[in-house]
């Protein structure tokens, strides 16, 4: 069934499409996959996201290995008005790079060179099906870091990372996707292919209208992107990583406080885990609690400095941390003294995703609000789910506290299926809560399927008539994620 009116106007794809689309890639083996009734490939990872909770059916897959091929099999879908859905690793959490129903999807897989690093300007070009962790790596061997950063690093890709303006654990020291993206290829829904300052890839260029920026986000609805050039910095050659417990919420203000004084322009992340999330990390990934002198306490946060003189760091550090014992701002803490022990603990930060996501049915928040607001934020949603009448909830926060950026989840254990109208209050509850205080209901997962529904509410009709004027000018026949981040009742 047609489950979208974003649908209604598009055609599903034949076995002649499908025939074509072979014929635009050559006719190469495992160009196109497609599921017939009884026959060929499992399509099924391509039709779920990372958290299973949004489904698509769709049965061909394109699998392009060149900007040309995309803008050929582009071309080819929008004259025969099917929709396509862009799909680099399949980690987004708002349902967007999964299929409402058939649509093509097509994936980045196969397109992953990563072209050049200069050494100079610090500019890597790299195709957009890049898998983050493979630039990050590719970097590093280059003594250069890439400016985003996130847990999902080992299946996420680059394409997608600038299709959501993912944000990370380091947006705070190095700023968003819109500051280091310097170039951008996409390719239109009719096949023309745009080179915004991919090619040339200067650091300053005011020629013209910025385009790249409207790509950067839009989570595959107006053009795919190809190509990517992004701005690396240098490896900082001294790094120093802290545990830190805290027993309130206002002494992690306290710390952050003092981290941004103490550490000054060297401070790189300061992230925040609740301790409910930190015993569920530890207990779902077979780790004792890392600090044992904190055993229930409230809240972890971990902090990460990068500069360039070790000895200069480890002054400040040492300053930082004398400050918050004296204060008596922190419980505990411990300091990495070697990488295996800074990556165990990132790899508890990082583990607070998927131990969630394995221990129940999640409904996933990642809500902006004023800083200090957290606490009462989550106090308040948990009064108004207080009667429990659907099943027992859990509550588990972390985020990235420095950009007022909080990751709130409600864990449903035991019912492993959504249930709608838990969902509508806890929806009602957040968007309610973030209104008031004057934040964003997105900070940085993006609108996908599960948060389109509000965009009539945050912006203006002139806003957002805006932007229904760049959709069509980008992609009329909206075959491009159909279903996904405009909604379509507002036009
Ligand atoms: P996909 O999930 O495949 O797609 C995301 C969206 O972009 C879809 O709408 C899709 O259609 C579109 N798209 C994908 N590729 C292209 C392309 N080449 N051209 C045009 N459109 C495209 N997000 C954060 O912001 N910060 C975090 O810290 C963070 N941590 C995460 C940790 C875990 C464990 C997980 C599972 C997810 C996390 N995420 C985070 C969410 C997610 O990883 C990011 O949104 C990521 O940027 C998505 O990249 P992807 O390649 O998986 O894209
Ligand atoms: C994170 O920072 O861990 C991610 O954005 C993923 C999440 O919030 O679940
Ligand atoms: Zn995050």
């Amino acid at each position: 069934s047609r489950s979208s009116t974003a649908l209604a106007s598009l055609n599903r794809p034949t076995e002649i499409d499908v025939q074509e689309l072979l014929k635009l890639l050559n006719n190469r083996p495992n160009g196109v996959l497609v599921a017939e009734d009884g026959v060929s490939e499992d399509l099924t990872r391509y039709n779920h996201d990372w958290t299973n909770q949004y489904k698509g059916n769709s049965r061909v897959v394109v699998r392009p290995q060149s900007t040309a091929e995309v803008s050929r099999i582009l071309k080819y879908c929008n004259s025969r008005m099917i929709g396509v859905v862009p799909q680099g690793g399949n980690t987004a959490l708002t349902g967007g790079s999964v299929p409402l129903d058939c649509e093509v999807v097509l994936s980045l897989e196969k397109m992953s060179d990563i072209h050049s690093l200069d050494p100079t300007t610090g500019i890597l070009t790299c195709d957009a099906g890049c898998i983050l962790q493979n630039l990050l790596d590719f970097a590093a061997a280059k003594d250069h870091l890439v400016p985003v950063d996130l847990g999902a690093k080992g299946t996420c890709q680059i394409g997608g990372n600038i299709s959501t303006n993912a944000g990370g654990s380091f947006y705070f020291r190095y700023g968003s996707l819109h500051a280091n993206v310097v170039g951008l290829e996409v390719v239109l829904a009719n096949g023309d292919i745009l080179d915004m300052g991919c090619t040339t890839a200067n650091l300053k260029d005011n020629t013209g209208y910025d385009m790249k920026h409207l790509f950067i986000g839009a989570e595959g609805t107006l053009g795919i992107v190809t190509r990517a050039a992004l701005l690396c910095p240098r490896l900082p050659p001294s790094r120093c990583t802290t545990l830190l417990a805290c027993d309130s919420f206002d002494n992690v203000l306290n710390v952050l406080e003092i981290a941004k004084k103490s550490l000054g322009e060297i401070l790189a992340a300061f992230e925040f885990i609740d301790g409910p999330a930190m015993n569920l990390v530890c207990q779902t990934q077979s780790k004792p609690l890392p600090l044992p002198a904190s055993q229930d306490c409230p809240y972890y946060v971990l902090v990460e400095s990068h500069g360039s003189c070790a000895e200069h760091d480890q002054a400040k550090m040492d300053k930082f941390l004398n400050i918050l014992y004296e204060e008596d701002y922190v419980v505990d803490g411990v300091v990495a003294a070697s990488l295996e022990q800074m990556n165990a603990m990132w790899y508890l930060r990082e583990s607070c995703n998927p131990s969630c996501v394995s221990s129940g049915y999640v409904y996933k928040y990642d809500v902006s609000l004023p800083i200090p607001e957290f606490p009462r934020f989550v106090e308040e949603l948990k009064e108004a789910l207080n009667d429990r009448t659907f099943c027992s909830l859990d509550y588990f926060n972390w985020g990235h506290v420095i950009d007022g950026n909080l990751h709130c989840n409600v864990v449903c254990r035991g019912n492993f299926e959504t249930n709608s109208s838990l969902r509508e209050r806890i929806d009602r509850y957040v968007f309610e809560g973030v209104e008031k205080r004057g934040g964003s209901i997105s900070a940085e997962h993006g609108l996908g399927q599960q948060k389109r529904k509000y965009m009539a509410k945050l912006h203006g009709s002139e806003t957002l008539s805006k932007m229904y004027d760049i959709k069509r000018l980008f992609d009329p026949n909206r075959i491009l994620n159909p279903g996904k981040y405009l909604p379509e009742d507002c036009r």
